[in-house]
């Protein structure tokens, strides 16, 4: 074929096309449309596939001819695709199938976990105390979570914290790397890293091997607290966990701290609420005592202190760790700690 004849070819195949064009409805049509001419063996593509057989000095024009042909093809496609959507839409607004003044459809918004919402309002206490707020791993070495808070190998203290090992043993035949039992481990990072002042609280899960019960499960989180300074005593842990208290609970809560022993502090207490319920009278949810333990804390151990390299003799601190799901559980008055993460939207809902 010549090159005069080759460019004839692709005049007549745009001008069939576009009388084909006219012709077409609405866009079902255009799309077949575009199929035969500009699609994958669409007549115009085809010719544009065989310029690369031309002679290279034909090639150019022809190419050039192809090219403006197909341009103007696509074009008008757009065109007319656009008025077919546009009288698509008018059709149906003219059957009245939309009516565009009725309200959309609801789309679900989601909202916050008990836990997350509790986790915040914590945090907000004690940063508006002056506390900074972080965050540590959830599989931690054995090192943080027992032996830096002073609890050495083959202590019977190790037994309290029923632990998942992470299934990895090191060369000496120890599996060093678990799932942390608490957030405690974080206080022995943090020092570690920095120099007094120290002033910080953070949330995080913890992982127990423990058969499930109303109270327990063996997932759930905390909040660690760490305050580290000269000259920090017992009355600055009880006016700060007194005033966290009256934030989150309301001022007409009691505090109770009795003696209590975890190996990182010195001295240990448990810390308790009156009960919101009974308000001290005694009842289901405080078990008839009329308190409810919310936290362990107590006087950082001097050997925690040494093991990060801070001087006991120059330096003092406390540290508090909090279930959050047991404050979840007391402000909102749930029953069972299950409920937490077993996914019913009706539960879920209720926050
Ligand atoms: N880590 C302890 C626990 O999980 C709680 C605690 C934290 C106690 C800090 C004292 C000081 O049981």
């Amino acid at each position: 074929m010549s090159q005069q004849s080759h460019i004839s070819d692709i005049e007549q195949i745009e001008s069939s096309a576009l009388r084909e064009l006219d012709a077409a409805g609405g866009l079902d049509e255009l799309e077949q449309w575009r199929i035969a001419y500009l699609g994958r063996r669409g007549r115009l593509t085809q010719v544009l596939r065989r310029l690369g057989g031309l002679a290279p000095e034909e090639r150019g024009r022809v190419g050039a001819a192809a090219n403006r042909a197909k341009a103007a093809l696509e074009q008008q496609l757009a065109e007319r695709e656009r008025s077919a959507r546009k009288s698509q839409i008018d059709a149906s607004l003219a059957e009245g199938a939309i009516d565009v003044t009725l309200p959309g459809w609801p789309s679900p918004a989601g909202g916050l976990h008990p836990t997350t919402q509790t986790i915040r309002e914590i945090c907000d206490a004690f940063v508006s105390m002056g506390f900074e707020v972080m965050e540590g791993p959830e599989v931690e070495w054995d090192r943080y979570n027992f032996e830096m808070l002073n609890i050495p190998k083959h202590h019977p203290a190790r037994d309290s914290f029923n632990t998942l090992w992470i299934d990895y043993t090191d060369s000496d035949g120890e599996r060093p790397m678990l799932l942390r039992t608490h957030t405690s481990p974080m206080q022995a990072r943090v020092m570690e890293n920095r120099r007094p002042p120290v002033r910080v609280v953070v949330p995080g899960k913890c992982y127990r091997y423990e058969a499930t019960d109303p109270t327990h499960e063996w997932h759930f989180s905390q909040v660690e607290g760490l305050a580290v300074d000269r000259g920090i005593t017992m009355s600055d842990l009880k006016g700060t966990l007194q005033e966290f208290v009256r934030r989150v609970f309301g001022p007409e809560r009691r505090v109770r701290f009795r003696c209590d022993y975890f190996p990182f502090v010195e001295p240990g207490v448990d810390w308790a609420i009156d009960c919101f319920a009974c308000a001290g009278e005694g009842c289901r949810i405080c078990s008839d005592s009329g308190w409810i333990e919310i936290a362990g804390a107590g006087m950082v151990h001097p050997n925690v202190l040494k093991g990060v390299g801070y001087d006991p003799a120059v330096y003092t601190g406390f540290a508090f760790g909090m279930g959050v799901e047991r404050v979840a559980m007391l402000k909102h008055g749930i029953e069972d700690v299950r409920l937490f993460y077993a996914n019913d939207l009706r539960f879920l809902r209720q926050f």
